[in-house]
């Protein structure tokens, strides 16, 4: 063991954002200074380290976390020992502007250099001048032996995937997280045990393209199947899988157990063939078409979600169109619609001008977005009269005499309170559904 040279019983604040997977690695990161004498702030005031765990896919995230950092500076003013550090996607990129844009900055971690967290910041510490950096990527790192650190609760992550192989041309991913590699099944299995001993009901497991899992023999059905095992967990969740990924076994196996939950996130991105090609996607609108009624034909209630890109380079009306009659047909119960945004890097960046003026691509996802509603919508009040088993999460936002939770199909439910308060988050419990908007399912308990 390093000589880390800190005192023991430091705090550290980690601020995060983006995605599921980044919120998996900043309990990661806990976890990891946990075990060299860390312990959680509860806000930055408090904190001797703090830590923005960082997104790069969508937006141009750089400008904010600049903003941010200098917002940040003033904790470092306060109390010039606190340690300033950038990790996560943009870490990457970050390097090559940091020393000139915010030199206060004392570390720039990436998303495979978690495990020497802790060295860094005794470095950090030691140094005066420019930033410690290691945005190294790695082909073998999967964070083996590590436990995140969890807070009590009932629906928990695991990180079953690092990285992708796809390189769709839209995407920053590839770069900023590396190579695809599968987490040791053994490895999941102990952080699932782990999580239904704390007395956490669900897991979702998390990969960029998680059905192409493999660790050695075991393939991603072979990973779901060891997890219905698991005593205790009583609802089982992955995302996101990739179309061409999926196997007859694996929707075999999604069919026939109860705990796998009857939603699945499948990212279609365009209705259009011309545009899946210059995305570089691995299917076709046909092949996607298939895939869906395949799946609909062995899980008849299984609940689905989408992304989709408009604007992408090249996307004429017609293909717009074509994306716009996909979604009316598929009827996905929600979707997440995006403008297309240029990533540096990647080949669309390269090769592809990103032409399509601004003013057509809100007009698109202002029309994608009404006909989802619409849809959406129409799903939601088709629930009227049925009998949900929902999972209870705890109080409503909108009112604490509410209580709200899912269903396996992953829709929100909202129900009065009953005056006997005998209910806690974790509980499943029975509602009949009365009411609907396009988001949320509104009942009451059946007694
Ligand atoms: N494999 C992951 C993808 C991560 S990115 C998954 O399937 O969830 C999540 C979504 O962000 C993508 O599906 C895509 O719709 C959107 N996205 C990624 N890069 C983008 C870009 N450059 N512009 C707009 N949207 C993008
Ligand atoms: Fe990105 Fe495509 Fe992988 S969207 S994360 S490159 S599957």
């Amino acid at each position: 063991m390093p000589n880390l040279g800190h005192r023991p019983g430091r705090r550290v604040f980690i601020e995060t954002y983006g995605c599921q997977m980044n919120l998996a690695d900043s309990e990661l990161m806990g976890g990891i200074l946990g075990t060299q004498g860390y312990t959680a702030a509860p806000n930055h005031d408090e904190a001797d380290v703090i830590l923005i765990n960082t997104c790069a896919v969508r937006e141009r995230a750089e400008e904010r976390v600049f903003g941010r950092l200098s917002h940040l500076l003033q904790y470092k003013h306060a109390r010039p020992e606190v340690l300033l550090g950038v990790t996560g996607c943009m870490a990457e990129r970050l390097r090559e502007t940091i020393t000139e844009r915010a030199p206060y900055v004392d570390l720039v971690v990436g998303p495979d250099a978690y495990r020497r967290l802790p060295e860094l910041l005794a470095e950090a510490q030691t140094v005066d001048s420019d930033p410690v950096v290691d945005v190294k990527l790695d082909r073998e790192e999967t964070y083996r032996g590590l436990s995140p650190a969890r807070e009590p609760g009932i629906k928990g992550w695991i990180t079953v995937q690092r990285g992708c192989d796809k390189f769709c041309t839209f995407c920053i991913v590839p770069f900023v997280r590396g190579r695809e590699r599968g987490v040791a099944p053994d490895e999941i299995l102990r952080q699932a045990r782990d999580l239904a001993d704390r007395g956490y009901k669900e897991v979702t497991l998390l990969g960029q393209t998680v059905n192409s899992y493999r660790h050695e023999d075991t393939d991603f059905a072979d990973l779901l199947q060891l997890l219905v095992g698991v005593d205790g967990l009583e609802r089982i969740r992955f995302t996101s899988p990739y179309p061409t990924d999926f196997t007859p076994k694996l929707i075999e196996v999604m069919a026939g157990h109860d705990k796998i939950c009857n939603y699945l996130h499948l990212p279609l991105q365009s209705g259009s063939d011309s545009v899946l090609e210059a995305m570089k996607r691995l299917y076709t609108t046909g092949e996607f078409r298939d895939l869906v009624g395949q799946i609909r034909e062995a899980v008849p209630k299984m609940a689905m979600s989408t992304d989709i890109i408009v604007g992408f380079p090249g996307e004429t009306d017609e293909d717009f169109e074509a994306t716009l009659s996909m979604l009316q047909e598929i009827r996905f119960d929600f979707a997440y619609l995006f403008k297309y945004s240029e990533r540096d890097g990647t080949y669309a960046a390269r090769k592809l001008p990103d032409e399509i003026p601004e003013a057509v691509k809100k007009e698109r996802l202002k029309r994608l977005i009404e006909a989802q509603e619409e849809i959406s919508a129409e799903i939601f009040k088709a629930h009227v009269g049925q009998t949900m088993k929902v999972m209870v999460e705890g109080e409503s936002r909108r009112d604490e005499q509410d209580l709200c939770g899912r269903t396996d199909t992953f829709k929100t439910v909202v129900f009065p309170r009953p005056t006997t308060d005998h209910i806690k988050p974790g509980d499943f419990v029975e509602v009949i559904v009365e009411d609907a908007t396009s988001h949320t399912l509104l009942g009451r308990l059946v007694s």
